[in-house]
């Protein structure tokens, strides 16, 4: 049985007028590729800000285990890459102190673990590019790279793969995969096709969170039902979720 690492607790998150999320219970296992999956507007990106700490919550509790490091992927809109800055830059931004205010600058054991995460992601070549004039694909791997840069021991990705090629796409879930093996990976996604190749397990978020495990070597209790539910139409998603809200 793997062990726990983040448990989430009855959490409730609203903006204002919004209720985002209502009563979510889900726990994340160590070393688990975890998928999150669910409509536009469902509050997966909510859960995970909600996670990390960047958005306080109405009520519930999130627990996570003392020795984690959590490295962060956010959601990419296209006013992000509009900011003048290169790949350099936005990588080492990774490396910044927890603490801020106070000055410091980078070692070269620093430098030299960027020289070499980037050379894994293969993105050595762009370190003085501009991140407007990178593809979607690039841009992608600069920002994991940069999540990667206080080695974390999960890592939290929103939609990495949004406006990525098939190909490319590929290629950034075979490079997940393999950084699996030493961290946990949380990836929201849009991208069901490809869930089955990929995930341990997925959560299915309309506000609430609905469980599916994949494999027979489950790591939890709960409720569980075939991942066609989750990849197929609408429709049964809608019968399903029926029973629930
Ligand atoms: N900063 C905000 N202020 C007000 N409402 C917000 C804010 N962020 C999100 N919301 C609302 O909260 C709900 C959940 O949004 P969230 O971004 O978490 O969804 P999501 O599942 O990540 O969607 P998508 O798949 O489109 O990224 C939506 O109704 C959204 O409009
Ligand atoms: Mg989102």
């Amino acid at each position: 049985m793997r062990e726990a690492i983040i448990k989430v607790k009855d959490l409730h998150v609203s903006y204002s007028q919004t209720k985002a999320l209502s009563g979510v219970n889900m726990t994340v296992y160590d070393k688990e590729f975890l998928g999150i999956i669910g409509p536009n507007g469902g509050g997966k990106t909510t859960l995970v800000k909600a996670i990390i700490g960047l958005i306080s919550q109405e009520s519930g509790e999130v627990f996570i285990r003392d020795k984690e490091v959590i490295g962060y992927v956010p959601q990419l809109t296209t006013f992000d890459r509009e900011f003048p800055i290169t790949v350099e830059e936005v990588i080492l931004i990774g490396h910044l102190p927890r603490k801020i205010g106070f000055f410091r600058k980078f070692s070269n054991h620093e430098k030299n673990h960027v020289k070499h995460v980037m050379k894994r992601l293969d993105i050595e070549k762009l370190a003085n590019r501009q991140i407007g004039e990178l593809s979607g694909g690039q841009m992608q791997r600069v920002l994991i790279t940069r999540a990667l840069m206080n080695h974390p021991t999960v890592l939290i990705l929103d939609e990495p793969t949004a406006g990525v090629d098939e190909l490319a796409k590929q290629d950034i879930y075979s490079m997940l995969k393999e950084l699996n093996i030493d961290i946990t990976i949380i990836m929201i996604t849009h991208d069901t096709s490809i869930l089955m190749d990929y995930l341990d397990r997925v959560i299915y978020i309309n506000k609430r969170a609905h469980i599916h495990e994949q494999g027979n070597q489950s790591p939890i209790e709960g409720e569980c039902c075939p991942i066609e539910w989750f990849i197929q139409g609408e429709e049964i998603q809608r019968d399903f979720l029926k029973e629930d809200l």
